[in-house]
């Protein structure tokens, strides 16, 4: 029995509209994903959508079960077959490694579930292609979770570029560097990108740096490649000698359809670079730099708004009402974290589905995915014979 004073509250005084969330995978990404739904309501003001969270799916009950319950979810799957097939799921969420996105993606299309992928969509164009067809087929909500798009301070440069502060885009330089393969020592079982299944760092982290370039510049025409493999053989854990299978860094150069020319390099074998995506535009108006590292601050240079004694970059603290995507209830200044990019994408990718509309021109749609796809099968085959690729006649035969 309660005390006097108590007040309950009932499923009629929280009228709002709620999605049904399974989501695939209980890793890394399974748990920023699961945290992501459980901060949507402390995130918005008015939330767009009340996120349930129904099932959680793995491969090993007792692990999957561990995870699921910690988040609130109401249960589990060990088999993403019978997953896709429960009539309460609304929005299919994967989180998954690479070459374990294709079939849970499709199956669950065809179920008509909306469907959002971890990046990058898949191990291959062919995949990714699919993917994009079978969603555009079904005509649900997809979204692949370029989530770097919904960062405030990438937003605002989006918005900066939408409203021409910048003029002509001249050049942009893109970099996504880690450092987890840097010791030729270090055990390939401990390495992210070439371990077991994974599919290396073009896909891993290049991925993200290739969708910001054309998030923020646009569509890339041409593209010339390399990727490496430092160091080819290392041990495993049980000290048997093991092929590194995938490349530990690549370097494109960008040609973009508005005549901008770019580059965009990623790595795993930078020292002291813990997770780092930077990027510079360079426009005949001005210019902008961002750090992810930094993720709370634009640096912008306007040369119509600066005084010539004092012309530079200026640090802006993307944390006021006057920003994207500010509908924290913190006060400016009080920072947001890597998380809230996730939160973000996640909440945009929910409210969508809620209205089945596509989650363009901020989110990835599949569509993204697959061209991103396509731009790193183009920095492989630049690679292979030496030569600049055409996008158009890529996407036109794949
Ligand atoms: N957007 C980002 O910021 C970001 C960051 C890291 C990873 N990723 C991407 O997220 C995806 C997952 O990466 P991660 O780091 O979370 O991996 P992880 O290894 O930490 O987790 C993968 C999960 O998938 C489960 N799994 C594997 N095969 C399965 C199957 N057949 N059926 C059901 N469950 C299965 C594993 O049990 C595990 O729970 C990858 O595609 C990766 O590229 C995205």
């Amino acid at each position: 029995m309660k005390p006097e004073g108590f007040h309950e509250i009932t499923p009629q005084d929280t009228p709002e509209k709620k999605i049904n969330v399974g989501v695939l995978g209980y890793g890394f990404m399974g748990k920023v994903h699961s945290n992501s739904l459980l901060k949507i309501p402390y995130t918005y003001k008015t939330p767009p959508v009340f996120p349930l969270l129904i099932a959680m799916g793995g491969r090993n009950l007792e692990n999957v079960k561990d995870t699921a319950r910690r988040f609130g979810f109401r249960g589990v799957y060990i088999h993403w077959e019978d997953m896709v097939l429960d009539p309460d799921i609304e929005v299919f969420d994967i989180c998954t490694p690479d070459h374990q996105h294709a079939g849970p993606s499709i199956a669950a299309a065809k179920e008509g579930k909306h469907v959002l992928c971890e990046k990058p969509m898949a191990l291959t164009v062919d995949e990714a292609k699919q993917m994009w067809q079978h969603a555009d087929a079904a005509g649900i909500t997809h979204m692949c979770n370029y989530n770097y798009r919904f960062v405030p301070a990438v937003r605002l440069a989006r918005r900066l570029l939408e409203d021409g502060a910048l003029g002509t885009i001249y050049q942009f330089r893109v970099c996504y560097l880690q450092e987890a393969g840097r010791l030729p020592s270090t055990p390939l079982d401990d390495i992210w990108y070439a371990s077991g299944t994974a599919s290396g760092v073009l896909l891993g982290i290049g991925s993200h740096a290739l969708d910001m370039a054309r998030f923020l510049v646009g569509d890339i025409v041409k593209i010339t490649g390399l990727k490496k493999t430092f160091t080819p053989v290392r041990r495993n854990l049980d000290g048997k000698e093991a092929q590194v299978n995938t490349d530990e860094g690549n370097m494109a150069l960008l040609e973009f359809a508005n005549g901008a020319v770019g580059t965009m390099e990623s790595s795993a074998v930078s020292s002291g670079r813990k997770n780092q995506l930077t990027w510079e535009i360079n426009g005949s108006k001005g210019s902008m730099k961002f750090d992810i590292e930094d993720l709370n601050h634009l640096y912008v240079c306007l040369e119509e708004t600066t005084r010539p004694d004092v012309r530079g970059f200026t640090k802006i603290s993307v944390t006021s009402p006057e920003h994207p995507l500010q509908c924290l209830h913190l006060p400016p200044g009080h920072n947001s974290g890597w998380e809230y990019s996730h939160v973000h994408a996640m909440a945009h990718f929910l409210d969508c589905a809620s209205k089945n509309t596509s989650v363009a021109p901020y989110g990835a749609t599949f569509y993204d995915g697959y061209v991103v796809q396509v731009l790193m099968e183009a920095i492989g085959q630049s690679m292979e014979n030496g030569q600049k690729v055409d996008i158009e006649t890529l996407l036109a035969i794949k």
